[in-house]
């Protein structure tokens, strides 16, 4: 367990998958949590598992509602940016449109998130952003969602250095997570991509948004801890991949 008493965490994200894992065990640990992400509802659902939650939604990618977001934050000891939207198609293929989208859901808005936050963050504090392990091994059919985890990465560098040491910043690169993200799909193709990964990783199984969300409370907390992108992903790296 870590300590958040008397800490303020803020979680873009927070309505689902890892992001409202996290802010349950912050939660847990004594945190006071701001939930954020763009369905009122989501956040609402979410907010009933994480006690003493509030709720401040936010759509990333516009201008507008980060303004209004910002301005209504309390001072902040953590922000934890997990919100994203992922784009797969052949780089032959892919629409421009998609990839943009991507790249305005997954790079911009937590770019420009986290800046706007800045004032509101306490000296000592930290921001967590979240890339996937497709940056340094990138699948088939998945050239933007690696390269734009891969820009989350470099950013997360760039601003350890810059930001410090007023604040540490890190990056979780989580492999295949069991998460609301593949919500979408039919049930059986969903267990069978579950199992076929897991099947090709060293630990035999995919993971939980709570071995994920662990990592997070983990570079939140560890105060020697900054330009850290942390591989949750049960061995992907040295993974065998099929040839095709
Ligand atoms: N799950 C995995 O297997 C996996 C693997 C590799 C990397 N990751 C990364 O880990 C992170 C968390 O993934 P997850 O599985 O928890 O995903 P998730 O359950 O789909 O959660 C993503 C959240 O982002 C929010 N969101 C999307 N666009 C937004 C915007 N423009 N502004 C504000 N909020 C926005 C969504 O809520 P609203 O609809 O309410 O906005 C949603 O709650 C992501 O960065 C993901 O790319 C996950």
């Amino acid at each position: 367990m870590t300590d958040f008493t008397n800490k303020t965490v803020a979680i873009v994200g927070g309505g689902s998958g890892i992001g409202k894992a996290v802010a349950m065990a912050a939660a847990r640990d004594g945190a006071k949590v701001i939930l954020s992400s763009r369905s009122r509802d989501k956040l609402e659902t979410s907010a009933r598992d994480v006690p003493g939650a509030e709720i401040a939604p936010v759509d990333m990618t516009d201008a507008a509602s980060v303004h209004a977001w910002q301005a209504a934050l309390p001072e902040l000891d953590h922000l934890v940016i997990s919100a994203s939207s992922a784009a797969h198609g052949r780089f032959a293929d892919l629409p421009d449109d998609a990839l943009r989208g991507m790249f305005d859901a997954k790079f911009f808005g937590p770019y420009a998130t986290a800046r706007a936050a800045l004032p509101k963050l306490r000296e000592g504090g930290s921001i967590t952003f979240f890339s996937g392990v497709l940056s340094r091994r990138p699948g088939l059919n998945c050239s933007g969602l690696g390269a734009v985890n891969g820009a989350v990465e470099c950013l997360t560098y760039a601003l350890a250095l810059e930001l410090g040491p007023r604040l540490r910043v890190n990056c979780i690169s989580p492999g295949m997570i069991r998460s609301d993200a593949y919500g979408g799909m039919p049930e059986a193709a969903r267990e069978e991509m579950y199992a076929a990964t897991g099947e090709s990783l060293p630990v035999g199984r995919v993971g939980t948004v709570e071995e994920a969300a662990e990592a997070a409370l983990f570079v939140m907390s560890n105060t020697y801890t900054t330009g850290l992108v942390l591989d949750v992903d049960g061995g992907h790296m040295i993974r065998q991949y099929a040839t095709r």
